[in-house]
């Protein structure tokens, strides 16, 4: 069984999940602090009662911003990280917002495909934003999705 639900408590699958997805992992800490923060909300994507991909948004005075999102590897290119995004666009649309923005490194092609799929544009770019193990730095670009 799938489902998409809104996270309300601790869960370890989180930082394992994103420990494989990205060369700095964030930590249970990190984890446990986005989840008590007003403004902040973790979506979740389950199969078999686990968690195999999720998003953290933050929504403040009308604006959304997708802090991070990620899929367990082995559950990838299998439309989950399109279904979360289109129920954050939902949920921001109903509420009003304004607008939702993210940062994606620039040499992420399947992400900046999700992204502009969704309707996202650049709006910017951050150089040297991700620190990489191996290599130098790459840069961001920002993207915004315009909601109404
Ligand atoms: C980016 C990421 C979240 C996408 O998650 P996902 O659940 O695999 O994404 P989906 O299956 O919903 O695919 C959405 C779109 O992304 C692109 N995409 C994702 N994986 C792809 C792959 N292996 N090959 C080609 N395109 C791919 C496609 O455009 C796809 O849409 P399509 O299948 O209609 O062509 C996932 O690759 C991931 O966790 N990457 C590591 C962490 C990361 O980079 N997060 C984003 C930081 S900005």
């Amino acid at each position: 069984m799938t489902a998409i639900r809104q996270l309300n408590a601790p869960c370890t699958q989180l930082e394992q999940i994103h420990s494989r997805c990205f060369d700095y992992g964030w930590s249970a800490g990190v984890f446990a602090d986005l989840l008590i923060k007003p403004h902040h909300r973790t979506y979740v994507f389950e199969a078999d009662g686990d968690v195999v991909s999720f998003v953290v948004m933050a929504v403040v005075e009308g604006e959304g911003e997708i802090l991070t999102i990620a899929t367990d590897p082995s559950y990838q290119h299998k439309g989950l990280a399109r279904m979360l995004m289109v129920q954050v666009i939902a949920a921001l649309r109903a509420e009003g917002a304004e607008s939702l923005f993210l940062e994606c490194a620039t040499d992420n092609a399947y992400a900046l495909r999700l992204y502009e799929s969704c309707g996202f544009k650049r709006a910017g770019r951050r150089k040297a934003y991700y620190s990489r193990k191996e290599g130098e730095p790459v840069d961001a670009h920002i993207l915004r999705l315009a909601l109404h």
